[in-house]
């Protein structure tokens, strides 16, 4: 484990520099799920598979940037599944953005998570790393090196509101309940990154992040096995909960195609409770 974490450090970096040097424009091909990929989108999956082709812990790589599954080491004990560059589309607009990795060992479900990480590119770049059985740990990173900042621990009620999916799409009960938050005081916060939004939430002391079922996303836009499950580790690890929109954890979720999206909601204990509340999922 400790390979595949010294590793992320290192694409950190590299990616880092792409950000700061490469083309932004379209590439000629689209990713796994239709939708246009940046050469920057590209560029980030090359340097991820690379660095993770040197490293025989692992046995293969899933990237939301590909259809299906690379084998790499057939003797490795874990696959990691990737967003290389998540949020990418706001480059362009020079706001933050970020990788997340979940490195699963055995069958490609929550459960068999073990480890997460995220990094976030912003004025500076920061990692977050967790295990099942320690609080998520902030890194800073500064000049190839990366820092250790602190353990990560929500309160448990925040401040913040962070959802997404277009509004008009949003089922009456999640808009009511949106809406309620700022009736009781929540600020909005929600720049369209995930890794940066999520970021703000759990360094801040909490709130709550929402992308739920729309009506032109019934399953939510989000990535089980890149972005959702490997979030829910860290927030679950920070004293925090992850749950669907039927009030399932996100760590149990059972994808069944590596690209299969779910409604997800990632908060302190009081936002998930009243959550649960408003959806009548208690
Ligand atoms: P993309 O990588 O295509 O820019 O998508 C970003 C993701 C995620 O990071 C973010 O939370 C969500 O899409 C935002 O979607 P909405 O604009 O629909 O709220």
């Amino acid at each position: 484990m400790l390979n595949i974490f010294d590793t992320i450090k290192e694409i950190a970096f590299k990616i880092e520099r792409a950000i700061q040097t490469e083309d932004l424009g379209y590439s000629d091909s689209e990713n796994s799920s239709g939708e246009d990929q940046l050469k920057l989108d590209v560029q980030s999956d090359l340097i991820i598979e690379k660095a993770f082709a040197n490293v025989t812990s692992v046995k293969a790589i899933v990237s939301e940037e590909k259809e299906g599954i690379l084998e790499l080491h057939p003797n490795g004990e874990y696959t990691v599944c990737y967003d290389p560059l998540d949020g990418s589309s706001l480059v362009d607009v020079n706001l933050s953005v970020g990788s997340i990795f979940g490195i699963y060992k055995g069958e490609l479900k929550g459960e068999n998570l073990v480890a997460s990480a995220y990094i976030v590119y912003g004025p500076r770049v920061e990692l977050v790393y967790v295990e099942r059985d320690m609080r998520p740990l902030l890194y800073g990173g500064n000049e190839n090196r990366f820092r250790k900042l602190g353990e990560i621990v929500l309160n448990k009620k925040g401040n913040l509101n962070a959802s997404g999916g277009t509004q008009k799409n949003w089922t009456t009960y999640h808009k009511k309940f949106i809406d309620s938050l700022f009736q009781e005081g929540y600020r909005l916060r929600y720049s369209g990154g995930m890794v940066p939004d999520l970021h703000q939430i759990l360094l801040k002391g909490g709130g709550l992040f929402s992308y739920p079922a729309t009506t032109d996303r019934p399953d939510g836009k989000l990535r089980q096995l890149f972005e959702v499950i490997p979030f829910a580790l860290i927030y679950e690890q920070a004293g925090g909960e992850a749950i669907n929109d039927k009030g399932e954890r996100l760590l149990e979720l059972v994808p069944s195609h590596p690209h299969d999206t779910s409604p997800c909601f990632f908060g302190s204990v009081y936002e998930i409770d009243a959550l649960k509340e408003a959806y009548g999922i208690k």
